[in-house]
């Protein structure tokens, strides 16, 4: 199986990606950016700085800038201005390549054996899927941290960032057919990491551990004055190690998911239809629990990888 990691990093989206890619367990084709966190100038950039700190031979490819219909959304009180914590990184040696993101999922998918970790707004999958008619039959999975399974939202009372930030794309994602393994905000909150997992990676020596360090301070700083003690965040590291090991997912329920694109208040809701008494299938496993420890460790060995 290959696997290709959409991404808007983002601090959480470094996490995941410096798991995904210094685990050694996913067979990477590349990285795709698309607007979210911050835009894709900084997206992109983050996801290059962190192939170099990482002394990884991983192409990033730059994706679409803005959502399908509406305006563009950013959460840069979460990530700061640079998507990185202001850290203000270097900038990177390497560029994006030259083929557009999108093309990039398309050639893939009619190449290889391919499945999705997706960690932003899902912009780039949904247009890669309305130019290439096969795509859904194509895309063996898709591993995202997305939606809400208690109508529990992170950016309106309802919905979580990377549906609220292209729900058209979302609702084309999952209207898809292609199965979808969806690790929701409410679990992310479950799955903090304390003060004990924030001082390791502090004590982290590599480049990539000190760096991540750095702006990770930013994201702790502001869940901890959300939540009231010191913890870290990271919903896209969920996500990651659910592509590397399933058996992080601890509890699951499968659901027909749908996305709501109209409403005044519902915007981006992900409603979650256990019952399907319609008849519908199910389109998504949803992860209700994940194991933290397990997770933490997967972490704490990719950042002191090397
Ligand atoms: O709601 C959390 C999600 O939105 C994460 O992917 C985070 O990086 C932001 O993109
Ligand atoms: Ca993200």
């Amino acid at each position: 199986m290959k696997w290709i990691i959409d991404t808007d990093p983002g601090i959480d989206d470094a996490s995941a990606i410096i798991t995904a890619v210094n685990s050694g367990a996913l067979d990477i084709l590349g990285i795709t950016t698309v607007h979210g966190n911050v835009g894709l100038n900084h997206t992109t950039r983050n996801a290059l700085k962190l192939v170099e700190l990482m002394g990884a031979d991983v192409p990033v490819y730059q994706g679409a800038s803005r959502p399908i219909l509406q305006k563009r959304e950013h959460a840069a009180e979460y990530h700061g201005e640079d998507g990185f914590g202001n850290t203000s990184l270097a900038e990177p040696e390497t560029k994006p390549q030259a083929q557009h993101a999108v093309d990039f999922i398309i050639e893939a998918a009619n190449k290889h054996e391919l499945s999705l970790l997706t960690l932003g707004p899902l912009t780039n999958v949904a247009l890669a899927i309305a130019m290439d008619r096969g795509l859904e039959k194509q895309i063996k999975q898709i591993v995202m941290m997305a939606g809400t399974s208690r109508a529990r939202g992170n950016t309106s009372p309802l919905a979580e960032f990377n549906i609220f930030a292209d729900p058209e794309a979302a609702a084309v994602v999952f209207e898809s057919g292609i199965p979808i393994i969806m690790v929701p905000w409410e679990t992310c909150l479950d799955t903090v990491f304390g003060p004990e997992t924030i001082a390791q990676i502090r004590n982290s020596s590599t480049q990539v551990g000190k760096a991540f360090a750095q702006a990770m301070e930013y994201s702790v700083e502001r869940t901890t004055a959300y939540l009231g003690t010191e913890v870290l965040l990271l919903c896209d590291l969920l996500a990651a190690c659910a592509a590397i090991d399933p058996s992080v997912i601890t509890e699951q329920v499968e659901a027909r998911v749908t996305v709501e694109t109209g409403g005044r208040f519902s915007r981006g809701l992900t409603v979650i239809d256990e019952r399907m008494d319609d008849g519908s299938k199910p389109n998504a496993s949803i992860a209700l629990a994940c194991d933290r420890a397990k997770i933490a460790k997967m972490f704490l060995d990719a950042i002191n990888a090397k």
